[in-house]
């Protein structure tokens, strides 16, 4: 499957980034089928398209983005609770619960449905690719790969793309370059048997390890770690207080 090629994104899990990830590539003008498991859950994940703080309702109240196109947007999603409904996109990007085991036999369970030459990519935080990808057969296994967005997806430009050995150069550049499309910087990382948290949870770990520490010896206030890091490094925000980058709005 080349770049070119892809015209329909299928999301594998709504929730917080699935519907993130939905409304970023229905913006950049792709067909977008999100697959989740109940009425509930879908009924959230639209809503959460069109009202919620990054929503795309918003968006236009802020002038990012034109009523005309956010509109479209909204037309471009279709939603359904049945895996077969994803049996003709052109990549599975998938974003249900950070459990290997639940991934792998989803995975697995889409490969016979989902056409042959289908991309699957997984966003999630940090389990190795390679193991995700025990759950499909050897075919896909080239075209299984890592891409790693940041929450809230409509406004944080992160995404690491997560290249396998076994990938093909056509699947490593079709991730990387949907990722451009979608508007995002692209970091390529090498999947890492053995490993967590690719390089942005990683790093972001070590940090926040040597922040406890810091705290727990009694060097430091939580508090002022945490002012020092957003007044001296210009995080959004630090380790103790709200979420890293979850507090960027449109
Ligand atoms: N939330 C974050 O900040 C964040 C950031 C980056 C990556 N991630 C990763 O993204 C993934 C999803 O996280 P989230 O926070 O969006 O979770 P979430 O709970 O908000 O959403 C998960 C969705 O998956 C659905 N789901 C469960 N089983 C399913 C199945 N078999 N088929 C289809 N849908 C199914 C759930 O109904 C739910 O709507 C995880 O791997 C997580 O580690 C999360």
């Amino acid at each position: 499957m080349k770049f070119e090629d892809v015209k329909t994104i299928g999301c594998l899990g709504g929730g917080i980034m699935g519907g993130g990830i939905a409304q970023v590539f229905a913006i950049a003008g792709y067909d977008v089928i999100v697959r989740d498991i109940s009425d509930d859950a879908i009924n959230a994940t639209r809503h959460a398209i069109c009202d919620s703080k990054w929503g795309v309702k918003r968006a236009v109240e802020r002038g990012k983005l034109a009523f005309d196109d956010a509109l479209a947007a909204m037309e471009r999603v279709s939603y359904t609770t049945d895996v077969a409904g994803l049996k003709d996109v052109d990549i599975v990007i998938e974003a249900i619960p950070e459990k290997l085991e639940l991934k792998q036999q989803v995975f697995g369970e889409i490969d016979s449905v989902v056409k042959p030459e289908a991309i699957f990519a997984s966003n999630t935080s940090g389990f190795c690719i390679q193991d995700i990808a025990q759950g499909v057969s050897d075919a896909r296994k080239p075209k299984f790969i890592g891409m790693h967005f940041s929450n809230p997806v409509p406004t944080m430009r992160m995404l690491e793309v997560i290249y396998t050995p076994e990938n093909t150069d056509e699947v490593i550049d079709a991730a990387k370059r949907l990722g451009e499309a979608a508007g995002k910087a692209v970091s390529m990382v090498k999947d890492t048997p053995g490993t967590y948290g690719f390089l942005l949870n990683r790093i972001f770990g070590a940090a926040a390890r040597e922040a406890r520490l810091i705290a727990e010896q009694g060097i430091a206030s939580k508090e002022d770690i945490d002012k020092a890091m957003i007044t001296g490094r210009n995080w959004p925000s630090a380790f103790f207080g709200s979420r890293g980058g979850i507090g960027k709005e449109w």
